[in-house]
């Protein structure tokens, strides 16, 4: 799918189809107006008419149209004028989205980008238009012996903005098409059961990635080198799975880029049973997406490989299964982490802290000005925020305010959460020098003050994504949550 952001005011093509926003008090919206006297003031007429009310999210097809601007017309209700809000604005396109897609049309011109919206600018009217398009148009990539459904044919979308904000709305879809397909490969990773999407797999897919894009470099490190480097605590959640660990290494550095790097590191569990913990067997198959953080990693860098954004990021994924067997690791177990400190295992089922603390500690070596970790990390995170927000922690006040404003801007999120000493003291063992559980209360907070641990002198954040990666019941599958607030973030953090 393709997206041009055009002037408003200038000559333009018949469409298959146009967009047209409707507030209930009957008024449209931006150039719908103009759109509406092209079309002979049809469109007013349905709605004086009562055949559209205006309802926010509500939509009506009108095919047919005859030759004139738009073979077709789908009136989009924008709610009331006194309530319009952002996310209203986002309601509106997913509806308006999901309406358009329906359609045999190719061709799609939206014209509700150039009205104000509350709290955005043109920048971000235009870049919603094209990530929102691309998340409805995504399907998932189920394994059936038969199609269900076919995929849509629209190949452009061409998003109507005012002539002086022209620029702002060219960036707007280029930027919001990059993050569009990044969050898509993120979601097709995570969607993918774990007896195909395994740590080898995703390896596979890394050094794909570093195919696609010049400026993309893949390592991976197998189990023999991470037992060399002394990563203790990562190797001892594989110990009870035959699927090897991989840890993958991803490095995009943008032309023009000149900054340390920002290290994604990503919790790459593609399968958590628990281990010897086994957990309960009910929504076990969830477990698949435990690797959305290192899918986040891989949707974030495409973005940014895809923008050829001048930034320098290296991507961090250890990825491992978590199995119990006969090999399993088992409570009680002590071991080794990279950076030499030691951890009884109370419980194999939080795994996560143990791959991402050595994970942390293998990013010294890039020297990255910043290290955020992304991680499916606790339920306690659900129990916490719900899947709203996801949950910030961070030893830098700048770090984590950056965090929450990008997840604003991009309408995706973040709460901050805080870290501090008090919670430690959970986390004693009278055999080691951490334990890797602390208890109920405060869950997501103590798996963050576990890895707090291991961030010293670096400027660190974590994102517990639990509760935003994916979603269960009838539309089970993953958001491409948190794409666009890593992406926001790394392009206002260029370098
Ligand atoms: N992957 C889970 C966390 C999780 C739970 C993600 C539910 C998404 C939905 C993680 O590895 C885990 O099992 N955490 C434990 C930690 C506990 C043993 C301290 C948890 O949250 O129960
Ligand atoms: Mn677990
Ligand atoms: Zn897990």
């Amino acid at each position: 799918m393709e997206f041009k952001a055009e002037s408003a005011t200038a000559r333009r093509n018949r469409t298959d189809c146009a967009i047209v926003g409707v507030h209930d008090g009957g008024r449209l919206a931006g150039s719908g107006a103009t759109l509406d006297a092209a079309l002979d003031g049809r469109l007013s007429r349905i709605v004086a008419g009562g055949d559209f009310a205006g309802r926010l999210g509500e939509t009506l097809l009108l095919p047919d149209l005859g030759k004139g601007a738009a073979a077709r017309v789908i009136l989009v209700g924008l709610g009331a004028e006194k309530s319009w809000s952002r996310r209203s604005y986002r309601k509106v396109l997913t509806a308006a989205a999901n309406a358009a897609l329906k359609t045999p049309s190719k061709d799609v011109l939206v014209t509700l980008a150039d009205a104000d919206v509350p709290d955005t600018d043109a920048y971000y009217r235009a870049r919603f238009v094209a990530e929102q398009f691309l998340h409805c148009a995504y399907q998932v990539p189920a394994i059936r012996s038969t199609a269900k459904s076919r995929p849509s044919q629209v190949a452009t979308v061409r998003v109507l903005v005012s002539p002086t904000e022209l620029a702002d709305g060219r960036r707007g879809v280029r930027d919001g098409a990059a993050i569009g397909v990044g969050a898509g490969l993120t979601r097709n990773l995570a969607n993918l059961p774990s007896n195909v999407c395994t740590p080898s797999y995703l390896a596979q897919e890394g050094q794909r990635l570093a195919k696609e894009h010049r400026a993309v470099r893949c390592k991976v490190l197998g189990e023999r080198e991470m037992r060399r480097l002394g990563m203790g605590s990562l190797l001892s959640v594989t110990a009870g799975s035959l699927e090897p660990p991989k840890m993958i290494v991803l490095e995009y550095r943008g032309r023009g880029a000149k900054a340390a790097p920002i290290a994604l590191v990503g919790k790459g569990v593609t399968f958590d049973t628990g281990g010897i913990s086994l957990k309960d067997p009910g929504g076990m198959d969830e477990m698949k997406f435990d690797m959305t953080g290192a899918a986040s990693v891989f949707g974030a860098i495409k973005a940014m490989a895809a923008l050829d954004a001048p930034i320098h990021v290296v991507g961090i994924i250890p990825a491992v299964e978590n199995m119990p067997s006969g090999t399993a690791t088992k409570p009680g177990d002590i071991v080794t982490s990279m950076a030499g400190i030691t951890i009884e295992v109370l419980n194999t089922d939080a795994e996560g802290r143990l791959i991402l603390c050595d994970a942390l500690t293998y990013s010294r070596r890039f020297k990255p000005r910043e290290v955020i970790d992304i991680a499916t990390l606790t339920g306690a995170c659900v129990v916490a925020l719900g899947s709203h927000n996801s949950a910030v922690m961070s030893n830098h006040d700048g770090l984590a305010e950056g965090l929450v404003a990008a997840g604003r801007r991009s309408a995706d999120t973040c709460w901050r959460m805080p870290l501090a000493e008090e919670y430690q003291e959970q986390l004693k063992s009278n055999f080691a020098d951490m334990a890797n559980v602390a208890g109920r209360d405060g869950g997501a907070i103590t798996a963050a003050c576990f890895l707090w641990k291991f961030t010293d002198g670096l400027k660190w954040a974590h994102l517990d994504i639990a509760g935003t990666a994916y979603v269960t019941g009838a539309a089970k599958g993953a958001t491409g949550r948190p794409v666009p607030l890593l992406a926001d973030y790394l392009l206002a953090n260029l370098g």
